[in-house]
């Protein structure tokens, strides 16, 4: 997640974008409509002009009508996307030479060539079955375009982790070649997971993940990789060709703003049902029989579950305590959050400890530090943290949550672990600062632990009787009208976009807050009121007041009516509740 800022004309387009739906009809008229360099990411699977059968579209052109055309739509492409935007193109053997140049005709640098390796081809007659396309990775500025090596769900385990079981491997895995496989271990020596060939298996029939009224079907999971390394959360994703709407599923799942265009009516009709069915934090699914095909999604649990095992060493006495004393040394008094939380110290714990000769990585020393302070082996802070920090503000604490939110998904990684790994605390930093920029890294690192451990205690205090005062619906009432007849501007405030409800929060000054929030464009394109305040009678009748704990349980309660896309899950009440 490279540290880039925007242009303001980016912003604006962005801004004016019809986003989260599919709309049906021809996609370069369509593209011609979207205001210039507003599209993070275009992932386009046009038809291979090889005879397949689509519901509408006639897939076998003539030669120089079908590249003509590809010129048309991938122009029209190039014109939606920001300056630092990626385009990937999938393409199949017959048309891959002719599309390159015609990308880098109208401007596009090819910065890999990846080939997706699948099982499960097409059969073709008298010739070899179709195993594998072309997926081109073009981006507008070879210097600026967003590549998120970092990503631990982008990375794949390292053969040191994966073959040797080694617990001195870097967590942090390998980056995978440029060919994708997604079952190494059918293929062992054939297909090693850092060659440029990828292998992810088709969409087959019998898999769970089809949606059945589309034979092109890409996989969720390599459409969540180009996702995650080329788009960060909350920025727009375009698929022109939407076909089964995978692209468009796996975005929202992710945390992405998304817009697709597709010819076929009936395809729409089946991708808006297909995006009903998901929202963001669903797992990104995989076929389901891991004998015959790539893992399923419980299998990429245990994969992800594996890393952060490699993340920690099982270390004797001796290191152990020698990384106490690292930690003593470095942190001076604070705590070990504290030591997380400040990138210097961190950095210098970290150095500390590789000069003591103490094996494995930056995040390996974090999360073994993390390990002791629960076993209850570290010695306690002297200082207290919160009295040097004066500058966590509701504003700060609302980008922090949203951030978190995001990244958690993003990267299938706790806050711990993101913390734990300066890579992605850095990402952390990053997301937050675009929605409340100007703050420090500490401030966006320690104001997300506060907001988590409050969201821990909210969830905590979420009764039945409470449940029951609210209601099923809740009432919210425009910002303009909310705090007319008072001068207390607390409050519990809802953050839409259209009829989508995106993020619940609440502040001590409610309006304070909201036009800081206003004034940062991350918070996404604002309808004409895109937030509106709890109505006051409810904050009285659950008995709320000005408490932010009380506020808190009562934002914890609402999120089971309201259910907004971007809060924190461990905000949302437990399953005690009844609910
Ligand atoms: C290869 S499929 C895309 C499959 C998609 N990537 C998926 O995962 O389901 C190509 C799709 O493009 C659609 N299509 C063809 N011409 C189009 C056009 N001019 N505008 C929009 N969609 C078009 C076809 O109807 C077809 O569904």
């Amino acid at each position: 997640m490279p540290v880039r800022s925007q242009t303001s004309a980016a912003r604006s387009s962005a801004a004016s974008l019809p986003l989260n739906r599919v709309i049906q009809g021809d996609c370069v008229k369509n593209l011609a409509k979207l205001p210039k360099g507003g599209v993070d990411l275009v992932f386009a699977d046009p038809p291979f002009n090889i005879g397949f059968r689509y519901d509408v579209y006639d897939d076998r052109r003539e030669y120089d009508e079908y590249v003509k055309w590809s010129r048309d739509w991938i122009k029209a492409v190039r014109r939606v996307l920001k300056e630092n935007g990626t385009f990937w193109l999938a393409i199949g053997d017959e048309f891959a030479a002719e599309l390159k140049i015609e990308a880098q005709k109208a401007g596009f640098q090819c910065r890999t060539w990846v080939v997706w390796y699948y099982t499960f081809g097409m059969n073709v007659v008298k010739g070899f079955t179709r195993s594998h396309t072309h997926l081109f990775h073009f981006v507008k500025d070879l210097d600026r375009f967003t590549f998120n090596a970092d990503n631990p769900m982008v990375r794949i385990p390292s053969a040191r982790q994966l073959v040797y079981a080694d617990d001195r491997a870097n967590p942090k895995g390998r980056l995978p070649d440029n060919t994708w496989i997604y079952r190494p271990q059918d293929a062992p020596y054939s297909f090693r997971p850092d060659h440029d060939c990828w292998y992810f298996s088709r969409v087959a029939g019998t898999f769970n993940e089809r949606q059945g009224f589309h034979g092109c079907q890409m996989p969720e999971q390599l459409m969540a990789r180009i996702i995650r390394v080329s788009s960060n959360p909350n920025e727009v994703v375009l698929d022109p060709f939407a076909g089964s709407g995978a692209t468009l599923a796996v975005a929202k799942k992710l945390g992405r703003q998304f817009l697709g265009f597709e010819l076929s009516k009936e395809y729409v009709a089946n991708i808006e049902r297909r995006l009903k069915k998901v929202k963001m934090g669903d797992l990104i699914v995989g076929p389901e029989n891991p004998a015959e095909s790539s893992p399923a999604t419980n299998r990429g649990r245990k994969l992800s579950s594996y890393r952060r095992r490699t993340g920690t060493l099982s270390v004797d006495k001796k290191t152990e305590d020698e990384l106490v004393r690292c930690f003593l040394a470095t942190a001076q008094g604070y705590s070990a959050d504290f030591l997380l939380c400040d990138p210097k110290k961190n950095e210098e714990f970290v150095s500390k400890c590789k000069k003591a000769g103490i094996k494995g990585y930056p995040a390996t020393y974090n999360q073994l530090l993390l390990r002791l302070r629960k076993a209850g082996r570290l010695p306690k802070a002297s200082h207290r943290t919160e009295r040097m920090v004066s500058n966590i503000d509701d504003y700060l604490a609302c980008a922090s949550e949203i951030a978190i939110s995001l990244l958690e998904i993003d990267y299938n990684s706790s806050l711990d672990e993101i913390l734990c790994s300066p890579d992605l605390a850095a990402n952390l930093d990053y997301l937050a600062g675009r929605f409340a920029p100007g703050y420090v890294s500490f401030d966006y690192r320690w104001s997300a632990l506060r907001v988590r451990k409050r969201a821990t205690r909210a969830r905590s205090q979420v009764t039945r009787q409470l449940l029951d005062k609210i209601g099923a619906t809740p009432t919210f009432l425009p910002l303009d009208r909310a705090f007319k007849r008072t001068s207390d501007h607390s409050g519990i405030f809802l953050w839409k976009q259209g009829r989508q409800h995106l993020y619940l929060g609440e502040s001590d000054d409610v309006i304070e807050t909201v036009s800081q929030i206003v004034k940062s464009t991350s918070w996404g394109p604002s309808s004409v009121e895109p937030f509106v305040v709890l109505r006051r009678t409810i904050l009285e009748k659950a008995d709320v007041g000005n408490s932010r704990e009380r506020r808190n349980a009562l934002r914890s309660a609402l999120l089971l009516t309201v259910r907004p896309q971007f809060n924190l899950s461990s905000l949302f009440p437990k399953e005690q509740t009844g609910v």
